[in-house]
């Protein structure tokens, strides 16, 4: 192998390298007030067909919690002990929409299924832990909230039915980050 050779593959890792490092990090959430950013990450459709978002909004006593967000409208409904409607503070995820993907999963083998892979945090639950974000379908339509991951063999799902609490479904599916590292490892293969 040549010298030429060597400094050119050398080159190319370094290139591959910082593509990788860029990746896992390319998801971050924004301040939301009403109107969607063009890199928001789209999470599903309500009743209507629209596209519907992730977002996180800061209730106090309780923590950071995922809520769904629905275009235009300012406020949101977190689903922790009742419901909470908040209109300040409230974020809303953004990245490459073509990395993320969801995962169907289960209250009972969650951290299982998890065990390879980089769930995105949706926020936290005061005194508990990590929440991520999760999405069932509902009277045909998506419905984005929290699963309680910090609970092993009892992580449900929570989420706002129509001003109630919905709580502890069992079945649902679970947004994932990709994993940059093995996607190079499969593609060079
Ligand atoms: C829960 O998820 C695991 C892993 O995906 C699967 O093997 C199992 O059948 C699921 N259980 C139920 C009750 O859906």
């Amino acid at each position: 192998m040549s010298h030429i050779t060597l400094f050119y593959l050398c080159s190319i890792s370094t290139v591959l390298f910082s593509q990788v490092s860029s990746l896992q990090e390319d998801y971050y959430w924004r301040e939301y007030t009403g109107s969607i950013p063009g890199d928001a990450v789209v999470g599903g459709k309500d009743i209507n067909g629209h596209d519907i978002y992730m977002g996180q909004a800061y209730i106090r006593n309780h923590g950071l919690i995922v809520v769904q967000i629905y275009p235009g409208v300012k406020e949101v409904h977190a689903a922790i002990a009742g419901i909470k409607t908040v209109s300040t503070y409230v974020k809303i995820l953004c990245g490459p929409q073509e990395n993320f993907y969801w995962l169907p999963a289960n209250a009972t083998d969650l951290h299982l299924s998890l065990l390879d892979k980089h769930a995105v945090i949706g926020g936290h639950n005061d005194g508990y832990g990590q929440i991520n974000i999760g999405r069932i379908k509902h009277e045909g339509e998506t419905k984005i909230g929290k699963i309680n991951s910090w609970a092993v063999g009892g992580a449900y799902f929570y989420f706002n039915n129509k001003g109630k609490e919905g709580v502890n479904v069992k079945s649902y599916e679970i947004l994932i980050y990709r994993n940059a590292d093995i996607d190079v490892r499969i593609k060079s293969n």
